[in-house]
């Protein structure tokens, strides 16, 4: 039965029903009227009666609602509260903020200015890293800054050794070891200057709708943490979080040190003075070094001490929302090298019509990709292998003479190789995780790779975006049966949220892989998730640090496989595609993903 006279039988037997025990008949429409009315018992804006003195505060939520055409439903996606203008005193408007709990697009929190003054609130966070040079401080802001973004949370990091840098440009003072010196007063006053520089515009940008801001800097002595706290007490509603990171690695700080040889303040400089100076420098600092500990207890700020990049973590007084998902975020990661392998199931019969959604099968096609990938996997684990594992013994004879030249080693080749080819065989055959969702198209994928090489699990977490009542449908018919829906979305995909029973947005799916995310951090062992277009959109928008706006667009095909590869200064990607014709994969040359 269409639809049109689906609703005027059952809008005229409910007119005329006589007996009222019978049930009322319900119209798809009539339904998902029902499910807004549900969905919008969570809004504030039906709470907004009497009290004029109230103002409602929702999350970071888009401004857009919107009644559709006639036989639409109304999207509820992201809705804006209706401030009544005439009767609210332009005193009582406070600043978008949040008490507590808040995750943006699924918390909307009411907000009196009574409230305000009352409650602890934990709106903006700045973290204060602390910790000598070489340490990994700039690596773990950025997993930081890339895990609160994903989340929604503004977050930036401002890092002091790049404003540094620029002064030393622009007033030609030495910074060699000897400026770092803390018996060098000027240098300090410079140092100290410079800190609390990046510290004003960091507080700028807070104030601007920034919401986590990072002060990335050695910051390794009492006396420097009095000055930013200080700074920061006269500023309201900021939260501080001290973060510090030791290393005690002797292998973890070699690399560390081989690193910033290539980094901005030695790359133009020959290798053994560039290191001895740098040792000197990481000496100096050492002669002042403040851990953090006694002093944050007697002030009573919170912080967290993270030992060897998560290994140990010491956390003290943890007390905002906020500073509770750094520290859970930090405790869950590990610097091991491995290969995250992401792609979309293969070609599924819905793909061939063009259907969203659903639990189709593959197609003969899928089926031919599904077999192709485990050849793939498999091929490509074994480079992965003997890539680390040349670059282990390289690293272990360096860490013995850290300026030897490879060249010079001709004589041990032999010796070398046998212990590359045994090294890589133990990595080739410790454990491969492969997650699938657990729908039907997404399970077979993982069909033709061996149980009992390969973990395997169906997780639900991995499914496709939910697409409630369009689930089935074509775009084509979307489009031609709810236009304004249809636009809707295209304008904002972010937060459209699918109407009818389980419809889902992108931020629903964002938080749905939180788990995934942390869980992927965790593990140490090279993994291939095999899941759908919204999933890996998501998925890659967090280890590649797609902005917000494009990752709902980008395109990932299928048949097209993302390996990547977390490295310390941030994510290695190649694109490889499935060439049908020659039944393997070939590397997609260039470019990341497009949107
Ligand atoms: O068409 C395949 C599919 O995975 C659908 O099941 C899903 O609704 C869609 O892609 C999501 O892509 P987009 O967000 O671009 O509509």
């Amino acid at each position: 039965m269409n639809k049109e006279r689906k609703e005027s039988i059952f809008s005229r037997y409910n007119a005329t029903r006589r007996n009222r025990t019978l049930p009322v008949l319900k119209t798809d429409k009539d339904l998902e009227a029902e499910e807004l009315a549900r969905f919008s018992l969570d809004l504030p804006s039906f709470q907004v009666t009497e009290e004029p003195e109230n103002t409602i505060m929702s999350s970071d939520v888009t401004t857009n609602e919107c009644n559709t055409d006639d036989d639409q439903p109304i999207l509820h996606q992201s809705i804006k509260p209706p401030i009544r203008k005439k009767r609210l005193e332009e005193s009582t408007i406070v600043a978008r903020h949040s008490i507590g709990f808040d995750v943006p697009g699924a918390v909307h929190t009411i907000i009196t200015p009574k409230l305000r003054t009352e409650r602890q609130i934990d709106s903006k966070l700045v973290v204060i890293m602390v910790g000598l040079p070489a340490r990994g401080k700039s690596y773990i802001v950025k997993k930081l800054r890339r895990y609160l973004n994903w989340l929604q949370y503004n977050t930036k990091v401002f890092n002091v050794g790049n404003l540094r840098r620029e002064n030393e440009a622009l007033h030609q003072y030495d910074q060699s070891a000897d400026f770092f010196d803390p018996n060098n007063k000027d240098g300090n006053k410079i140092r100290d200057e410079l800190a609390i520089k990046v510290l004003e515009r960091l507080i700028e940008w807070l104030r601007s709708g920034g919401r986590v801001a990072i002060h990335d800097a050695t910051n390794s002595t009492i006396q420097r943490r009095q000055l930013l706290i200080d700074r920061l007490s006269k500023e309201p509603d900021i939260k501080v979080l001290i973060l510090e990171s030791v290393c005690t690695d002797k292998m973890v700080l070699e690399r560390n040190f081989r690193l910033k040889l290539s980094g901005p303040d030695y790359k133009d400089m020959n290798p053994a003075k560039a290191l001895s100076d740098f040792r000197h420098r990481v000496a100096n600092y050492e002669k002042a070094y403040d851990s953090v500990g006694d002093w944050e207890e007697e002030h009573d700020i919170q912080y967290c001490k993270l030992v060897n990049v998560g290994k140990k973590v010491i956390a003290y007084n943890i007390s905002g929302y906020l500073s509770g998902q750094c520290v859970f975020y930090l405790m869950n990661f590990n610097l091991a090298e491995r290969q995250i392998f992401v792609t979309r199931h293969g070609e599924s019969e819905d793909n061939l019509l063009g259907r969203i959604g659903g639990d189709a099968p593959l197609s003969g096609k899928g089926r031919r990709f599904s077999r192709a990938l485990s050849r793939f996997v498999r091929q490509r684990r074994i480079a992965f292998a003997l890539d680390l594992a040349k670059r282990k013994i390289q690293e272990e004879s360096e860490a013995k003479d850290p300026l030897k030249d490879s060249d010079d080693e001709s004589q041990e080749e032999e010796h070398k190789d046998a212990k590359v080819r045994a090294t890589a065989e133990a990595i080739n055959n410790s454990q491969f995780t492969i997650w699938t969702s657990m729908l039907k198209r997404s399970m077979q994928t993982a069909e033709a790779f061996d149980p009992d090489e390969y973990d395997i699990k169906h997780i639900r977490f991995l499914n496709e975006i939910n697409s409630g009542s369009r689930e089935g449908m074509t775009y084509e018919e979307i489009k031609a049966q709810y236009p304004t829906e249809f636009k809707a979305r295209q304008e904002n995909k972010l937060f459209y949220r699918y109407p009818g029973i389980g419809g889902e947005s992108y931020i629903d799916v964002i938080h749905r892989l939180q788990s995934m995310i942390i869980e992927l951090e965790r593990m140490s062992q090279s993994c291939l998730i095999i899941t759908h277009r919204v999933v890996l959109r998501i998925l890659l928008g967090y280890l590649l640090e797609w902005s917000q706006t494009q990752m709902p667009h980008m395109l990932v095909p299928i048949h097209t496989v993302y390996e990547l590869r977390p490295k310390p200064y941030g994510v290695e990607l190649t694109s490889w595609y499935y060439d049908e014709d020659d039944d393997d994969f070939k590397e997609l040359k260039g470019d990341s993903p497009q949107s």
